[in-house]
């Protein structure tokens, strides 16, 4: 199908073509630009794309992996628009950047969905919606969570003057990272809760353990809670904990993001104290943006993911129901 624009004369084609290639010229082109496979998270959101187009016999998706890097996504971009795809969809691995090449598909009249992260740029005609969650808001209910259970979870024997927290940060540049920390410093101002130190575990689980054998290395018992940007993160500072000879969701509570199935058999065996659901099963909404968008309906330029927050007393209950 070229571009939404000749859907009309498409059609009068499709009519006067045999039946086989009239189903292949009847097909919406997707270009997808997927950041990578760093977390449970994301291989969840690239089965719930991939799985998801190929239950829709009207979506040809053509899929492009990045290996975390923007030039790759950049790259992947620039290939779908001399294709000529119809539709250009992406979860861009920073905020910034984006400028250029967006202007790009703009001028071929290429519509961008953006999906899962959001891109800083000037002018907001460049993509037509945003998909995903809120990043800000999963970062306050990480802190309202930990500001309402600290005391109950750690008081005994410590004085909480002062909560001591280190943070593993996302990608640095990150919607998520920026996010995430920004809603969480938004509703601990002011509480006991101190960030003592908070570094980038580029959302993966072999980084996030380095990063908190770092911090136990300068911190050691001095650490109260560990605030994870994601559940990989923190499933990777879990081992470093228990090397270090602390006990994971006692001596040191630990909250974290994505409500991953490894977060919820944590926190079963009492080693994670919370996580905060962000959902990555985005695909039938993207395919019903792309759909929408090819039979000419406008899309709300924001369409944000319904989540949850699951402590770890729902965690035996939840995990066999969670789908990633
Ligand atoms: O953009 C969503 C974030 O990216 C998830 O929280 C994280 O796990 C992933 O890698």
């Amino acid at each position: 199908m070229k571009r939404f624009t000749s859907l009309f004369a498409s059609a009068l084609l499709v009519c006067s073509m045999a039946v086989t290639s009239a189903q292949a010229a009847d097909k919406i082109v997707v270009g997808f630009s997927q950041i990578g496979a760093e977390s449970a998270w994301r291989v969840a959101n690239t089965d719930s794309i991939t799985s998801e187009a190929k239950n829709r016999p009207n979506i040809d998706l053509k899929f492009s992996d990045a290996q975390q890097k923007q030039e790759n996504q950049i790259k992947a971009l620039r290939s779908f628009i001399s294709q000529g795809v119809d539709v250009i969809a992406f979860s861009p691995v920073v905020e910034t950047g984006w400028e250029p090449v967006l202007k790009e598909a703009k001028r071929a009249h290429i519509p961008v969905i953006l999906t899962d992260r959001a891109v800083d740029v000037q002018d907001d005609t460049l993509w037509v919606t945003f998909m995903g969650s809120d990043f800000v808001e999963e970062g306050r209910r990480a802190g309202n969570w930990l500001l309402e259970n600290y005391g109950r979870l750690k008081a005994e024997g410590k004085s909480s003057d002062v909560i001591n927290v280190v943070e593993l940060q996302g990608t640095v540049g990150s919607a998520p990272a920026i996010d995430r920390k920004t809603g969480f410093e938004e509703v601990v101002k002011g509480s006991p809760v101190k960030i003592i130190k908070s570094q980038s575990g580029d959302f993966t689980r072999a980084k996030g353990k380095e990063v908190m054998e770092a911090f136990l290395k300068s911190e050691g018992k001095n650490i109260d809670v560990l605030y994870a940007h994601n559940d990989d993160m923190a499933l990777g500072a879990i081992q470093a904990i228990e090397e270090y000879g602390l006990k994971p969701g006692k001596d040191i509570i630990i909250v974290s993001i994505d409500a991953v199935r490894g977060a919820f058999e944590a926190m079963v065996e009492g080693k994670l104290n919370c996580t905060v659901e962000c959902s990555p099963l985005l695909g039938p909404q993207l395919f019903d943006a792309v759909e929408a968008l090819a039979a000419g309906k406008e899309l709300p330029k924001r369409i944000v993911t319904n989540e949850d927050v699951f402590p770890a007393e729902t965690a035996a209950e939840i995990l066999p129901t969670r789908k990633y």
